[in-house]
């Protein structure tokens, strides 16, 4: 059985393709069980052998991480304290851990290669980031104590269900668009990855589970007007640099992540180009 906690916009995802794929699975809520205290947590790992437990849990603020600066405790503790305190249960109990990170920690697109799981990252709390990137990158460090674990890199998840964390759906309601090239993931792709990461049983480690390749988000809006608006929509773009100085309250991440290791593996996931593609002709509002 497989243990999912929380049940937001991943952890939803998870829940939905264990269904779809008929396998044995619980996803755990905090309104019926609070899974943040550790011995509810324990009592929960030891009541039932779990092929691993999934941690979706995470304090993200909408329609951007910046507003995180002004939760910063809640921020550390559901991000870095809690990943902690499961790394701890997980130890004692002897269950693999699959716990889902972020890839907004690079700059740049390496050379066009993109940035690989052992790359510095460039925010972090050792150099200059906000509040949600530190945490989530510190966590990291943190969840690999655990020699059971695998960290999965989402980045900018989308889909064909409109929905206020859908990259498509935000870039629709901005006003302004940072014109900027990004690695992102489909979202049923990379729960579909993850879970295969779990039944394939991959060497335990950090993965870039992104959609592979690149996009850049002129030529997205230019393709979002064209299916879903018949040409007929205008997007307005504002400049990184710009963007930076005017709109962000902390340090932005714009790169391009290279998902080789995840497809070495022989886990598949598809183009970014074909899962948007596959996303635009079948968008559901
Ligand atoms: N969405 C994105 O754009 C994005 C991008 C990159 C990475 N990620 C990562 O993906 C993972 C899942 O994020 P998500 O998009 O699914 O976020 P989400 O929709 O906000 O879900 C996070 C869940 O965390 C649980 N949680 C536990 N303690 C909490 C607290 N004190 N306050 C708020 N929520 C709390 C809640 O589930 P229950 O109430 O059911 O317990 C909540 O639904 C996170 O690790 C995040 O860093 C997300």
């Amino acid at each position: 059985m497989i243990l999912v906690l929380g049940r937001g916009y991943i952890g939803a995802a998870f829940a939905t393709e264990l269904k779809a794929r008929g396998s044995d699975y619980k996803i755990c809520s905090r309104e019926v069980l609070d899974y943040t205290q550790f011995s509810l947590l324990v009592d929960l790992l030891k009541g039932k052998k779990f092929q691993a437990v999934i941690n979706c849990a995470a304090f993200v603020t909408q329609p951007s991480v910046d507003g995180c600066e002004d939760y910063r405790s809640e921020t550390l503790l559901v991000n870095l304290v809690f990943p902690s305190v499961l790394v701890n249960a997980c130890q004692l109990t002897g269950t693999p851990l699959l716990h889902v990170s972020t890839g907004c920690l690079y700059n740049g697109d390496n050379n066009g290669a993109g940035f690989r799981e052992i790359d510095t990252p460039h925010l972090s709390f050792n150099t200059k980031c906000g509040t949600y990137v530190g945490s989530k990158e510190l966590a990291e460090h943190v969840v690999r104590r655990h020699e059971l674990s695998w960290i999965c890199r989402v980045r900018l998840p989308f889909d064909e269900f409109d929905h206020e964390r859908n990259l498509l759906s935000k870039l629709q309601r901005y006003s302004t668009i940072c014109d900027e090239t990004q690695s992102l993931a489909h979202r049923g792709d990379f729960v579909k990855a993850c879970l295969d990461m779990i039944a394939m049983q991959v060497p335990f480690g950090t993965y870039n589970c992104t959609s592979p390749g690149a996009v850049n988000y002129a030529e997205l809006c230019g393709k979002l007007s064209r299916v879903l608006y018949k040409g007929k929509r205008e997007f307005k773009f504002i400049h990184p640099d710009e963007f930076d100085k005017t709109m962000a309250r902390t340090p932005k991440s714009r790169c391009v992540l290279s998902a080789e290791k995840l497809l070495s593996t022989g886990v598949k996931i598809r183009p970014v180009d074909e899962a948007i593609d596959h996303s635009l002709n079948n968008w559901t509002t």
